[in-house]
């Protein structure tokens, strides 16, 4: 039986990493490291520099793993990712079986916590169901929207109120009319620009948890074109960006 321990990292600074989450890297035989292609390239920089700081114990390998590009979003969503996901379930399988002798353990390192906007833990059990014996645990990490609430310094829900998480995919549709408190995440097209501002607050934040943090929070339709602009400039300058947000109703 092979055991991969998927390990959550934080979304970017190398000191949110829990204690159990060093213990659990220092356990590992091999590091997988996602590679999603050049615009990831920080990205990956930074899972390595968490490496060569966080391991001790003993001298590890690392082994890229290549992930296959998506292809582009089209009616049939769902489709179009769960094709995705086979793939890279694959691939997966493949690497376990090169990399991994019987009886060793693997690591893969997710940015943020697993449990949020990530399909590793869904192609685990891709991987699993094709028959390879494989054993894994989980290991939370703090997510890009914890950052955002403790950067911000704000509670994410209002006294007993719910939160609704979401993509600005689907927040592009319209501010929840049974909600007070959306965090939007993977908002390629900058949703909030295009919502009715009238009543919202935003809280904003970019490369949240590393040196180059962007951070905006106003009434929306003070804010708006101010994040827009400076959200695009940061894309120009490092030829990658990830933000997310909160929006709330004024009380
Ligand atoms: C594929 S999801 C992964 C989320 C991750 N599992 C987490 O817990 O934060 C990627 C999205 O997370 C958000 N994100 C991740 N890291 C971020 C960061 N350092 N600053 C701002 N947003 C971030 C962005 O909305 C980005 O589009």
């Amino acid at each position: 039986m092979r055991n991969i321990l998927i390990i959550g990292i934080g979304s970017g600074n190398p000191e949110h990493l829990t204690l159990e989450a060093i213990a659990a890297l220092n356990r590992a035989d091999v590091l997988f490291i996602p590679d999603k292609g050049t615009e990831k390239a920080a990205l990956r920089h930074l899972r390595e520099e968490i490496c060569a700081r966080f391991i001790r114990l003993r001298s590890y390998r690392s082994v890229p793993v290549p992930i296959p590009a998506r292809a582009p979003a089209s009616e049939d969503y769902r489709g179009v990712i769960d094709g995705w996901h086979a793939r890279i379930a694959g691939s997966y399988r493949a690497l376990f079986e090169a990399e991994l002798a019987e009886g060793q353990t693997g690591a893969l390192l997710v940015w943020g916590d697993p449990a949020l906007y990530d399909s590793t833990l869904r192609i685990m059990e891709r991987v699993a169901a094709t028959g390879l014996p494989l054993d894994w645990q989980v290991y939370p990490g703090i997510s890009s929207v914890q950052v955002l609430a403790a950067r911000h310094r704000i509670a994410l829900n209002t006294i007993g109120g719910p939160i609704l998480i979401t993509t600005g995919r689907r927040l592009a549709a319209g501010f929840p009319a049974d909600q007070d408190s959306v965090v939007a995440m993977l908002d390629g097209e900058q949703a909030f620009a295009r919502l009715d501002p009238e009543g919202l607050d935003i809280w904003w934040g970019a490369y949240l948890g590393t040196a180059d943090e962007l951070l905006i929070a106003g009434p929306l339709a003070e804010v708006s074109q101010e994040i827009v602009a400076e959200r695009a400039a940061a894309r120009e300058r490092h030829g990658w960006i990830m933000d997310t947000y909160l929006l709330r109703r004024r009380a």
